[in-house]
């Protein structure tokens, strides 16, 4: 065990510190725009390495590389498609990381888990812009949690998961998206692929560059293919209750998790929903979350690790939860909700009155 410090992110001195831990080669956490990461110095492998001792992290799973200026590129990566530098002007900072050919020698082999390849961002906060222009070093950073937990969207999750395990960490409030960057690599000039959705859209995407073609996962092969963000192949997010995602029409969706709910408190278990507003008085478990409106689901995105966080504290054994469309930031949410799921989906009304509800 060691002594986690806490800094606060408005204060000079404290950043000061951190910043100064990172160099000597310290794990310290930070908040981002999206989720709060654990950086360490990306040149160095025994801080590196000490980033999946403190996770409990699979050493196959790369990490992303985040940067204060695109200057700082040009000593960690090989020349790169100027479809590249398209989405860097349009979407940096941000929370967009693009995977890049990695220059030899630059980072520590641990970052990219041998991949000739990184993915490299720069993220949209000013404490973790001052912490990393500060360090004066490239930061790899993974979300702040123990491995296959919930990522941390407030200080308080990461010192759930990580107090003395790590040097210190920065408190900068809640982070804003609260779902994880969207992850992309290039197919030269012609072509993005999503290898995992997130803060931006694929319909933000395919806007800035109207040329190149964008890919999502579905394009992506197979289940059983090698993933190609080695990342998405592992449980993730998941909470310690058992999760089902339930989709179908709202009525359908309502009445199924209601009988599920009561056949579960009858063998005396303790039950949970996460729900959007439009439906949220219609459960009667132990615990509802309210996720907003299904209209606004930034709101969803910005609550969803919160409330997986808060099922456990409050013991809940069996959760289900609602699902959402997957325009926007919705395919992000339910790529997060079924992972969190452990792929345990249930769909409760037949298709031909789904595809009719699309219409309509
Ligand atoms: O928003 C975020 O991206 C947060 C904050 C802290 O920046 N970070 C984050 O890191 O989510 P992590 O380690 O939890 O997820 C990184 C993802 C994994 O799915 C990993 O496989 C993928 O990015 N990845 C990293 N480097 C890659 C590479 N060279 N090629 C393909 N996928 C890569
Ligand atoms: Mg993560």
């Amino acid at each position: 065990m060691i002594n986690t410090k806490r800094w606060h992110g408005e204060s000079v001195e404290g950043l000061r510190e951190a910043a100064e831990t990172l160099r000597g080669g310290g794990l310290v956490a930070f908040p981002t725009e999206t989720v709060y990461g654990l950086g360490a110095d990306a040149r160095s492998s025994s801080a590196v390495a000490d980033i999946f001792e403190a996770k409990g992290r699979p050493s196959d799973n790369p990490l992303i590389v985040h940067i204060a200026h695109s200057k700082q590129l040009e000593e960690l990566v090989l020349p790169y498609p100027q479809l590249a530098e398209k989405l860097m002007e349009r979407f940096w900072p941000g929370p967009l990381t693009i995977v890049l050919p990695v220059r030899p020698g630059a980072l520590s082999p641990l970052v990219t888990a041998n991949l000739p390849t990184v993915g490299v961002r720069i993220p949209d906060h000013s404490v973790a812009l001052q912490l990393l222009a500060q360090s004066g070093c490239p930061v790899a950073a993974p979300s702040a949690n123990l491995s296959g937990r919930p990522s941390p969207t407030l200080a308080s999750h990461v010192m759930e998961d990580l107090n003395g395990r790590i040097a210190g960490i920065i408190d900068g409030g809640a982070t804003g998206v609260g779902l994880e960057s969207t992850v992309v690599e290039l197919e030269g000039e012609q072509a993005i692929r999503i290898l995992r959705p997130g803060g931006v859209t694929e319909e933000a995407l395919r806007e800035a560059v109207p040329d190149a073609a964008v890919l999502s996962g579905s394009d992506c092969g197979s289940a059983e293919e090698q993933p190609r963000s080695p990342g998405m192949k592992y449980a993730h997010y998941a909470p310690h209750g058992e999760l089902t995602v339930v989709q179908g029409l709202p009525d359908d969706v309502v009445r199924y998790i209601r009988r599920q709910v009561e056949d579960s408190q009858l063998r005396g278990e303790k039950t949970g929903v996460l729900a959007f507003t439009e439906r949220f008085f219609d459960y009667e478990a132990e615990l509802v979350l309210d996720l907003g409106s299904e209209q606004r689901l930034g709101e969803a995105a910005h609550r969803l690790y919160a409330a997986l966080r808060r099922f456990d504290e409050a013991g809940i054994g069996r959760i289900w939860s609602e699902s959402c469309s997957l325009e926007g930031i919705g395919e992000a949410w339910m790529n997060r909700i079924v992972k969190a799921a452990g792929g345990r989906i249930v769909c409760v009304s037949d298709s031909a009155a789904l595809e009719g509800e699309a219409e309509s």
